[in-house]
């Protein structure tokens, strides 16, 4: 078996195009990656990919994707494999925080939509092309905010039910996250797909800095000045796409560059199975790897 190396390899990076994902997405293509990244927004990709281009002196590609429309997950997913035969890095990085109540395309609560719903649908659209790359890794990019749910009702997905706070919105999808790289790792053990999860620390970007509450929004830039810059904020997702030997840690969390326990409704597999069941019947995909 060949030893890991970033060289050389494919990698897909949702959110590709700011903050975490972009510094990400820089590094990787530094280190000889073939980068690809996934953006809403043309014009924004466009600029990320000059930019990066412009910095790294390698190309990189772009891809159109709304997280939080089924419709543009699955065209998507269908351009990206009739380019790329494998698919050896996918890193589940793009999010939202929102203040107030939104609804996706498809009519879900947006935050969980585009955090947890539209990423399980790609991963699930993408995955024989993991497969075909022989040894393939997905990376989840998650929050230590999914310490904060002391309960999750999967059936609740994918609405709100009663009084919404954004917060809790964005933890309840963080934990999905968490749940959802444990069983993916789970459903792939046997197989050269692993999976893993993390939490990046805290990033000054502009999650919920355009953020739909004033509160929030404040916190939020006054916070900024004592958190870590997009470069340092992606080294725990880099670590995971480039470190040689860690198929032996695959479902497991990392925080700031370090393995780290995840909470405990994050590691209840009940909760992790049933997350999986109710997301395939959501987005219409019957996502089984252990078949
Ligand atoms: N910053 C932190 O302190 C922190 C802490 C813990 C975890 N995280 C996690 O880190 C990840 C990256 O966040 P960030 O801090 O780098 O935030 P960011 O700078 O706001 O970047 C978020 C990225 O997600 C993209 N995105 C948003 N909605 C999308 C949609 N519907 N479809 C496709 N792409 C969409 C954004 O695209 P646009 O540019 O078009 O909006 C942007 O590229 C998130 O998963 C976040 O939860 C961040």
């Amino acid at each position: 078996m060949e030893p890991w190396t970033i060289r050389g390899r494919s990698a897909l990076i949702t959110g590709g195009n700011a903050g975490i994902g972009r510094a990400t997405a820089t590094e990787l293509a530094r280190r000889g990656a073939d980068v690809t990244i996934g953006v809403r927004d043309r014009g924004r990709g466009e600029a990320a990919v000059a930019a990066i281009e412009e910095e790294t002196g390698r190309s990189v590609g772009i891809l159109d994707i709304d997280l939080a429309s089924i419709d543009s997950v699955r065209t998507a997913a269908e351009r990206f494999a009739a380019d790329h035969p494998r698919l050896d890095v996918l890193l589940l990085n793009a999010g939202v925080f929102y203040g107030r109540h939104r609804t996706t395309v498809d009519g879900f609560e947006a935050t969980i939509g585009i955090n947890h719903l539209g990423h399980f649908l790609l991963a699930g659209l993408l995955f024989p092309r993991l497969l075909a790359a022989g040894a393939a890794r997905v990376i989840t990019v998650a929050s230590s905010a999914h310490h904060r749910p002391r309960t999750f009702d999967v059936d609740e997905l994918p609405d709100w039910r009663g009084r919404y706070r954004g917060m809790d919105a964005y933890a309840r999808s963080k934990l999905a996250n968490v749940l959802f790289a444990t069983e993916l790792a789970r459903r792939t053990a046997g197989t050269r797909v692993s999976s893993y999860s993390l939490h990046p620390g805290m990033v000054s970007t502009r999650i919920a800095q355009d953020g739909d509450t004033v509160l929030v929004g404040l916190l939020w830039k006054l916070g900024r000045f004592r958190f870590l810059g997009p470069t340092d904020g992606a080294a725990t997702s880099v670590m995971l796409a480039t470190a040689p030997d860690i198929e032996d840690r695959s479902g497991r969390y990392f925080s700031e560059g370090r393995e780290a326990r995840p909470s405990r409704l994050a590691q209840d597999p009940q909760i992790a199975r049933r997350l999986w069941r109710r997301s395939e019947e959501i987005v219409g995909l019957r996502f089984r790897p252990d078949r």
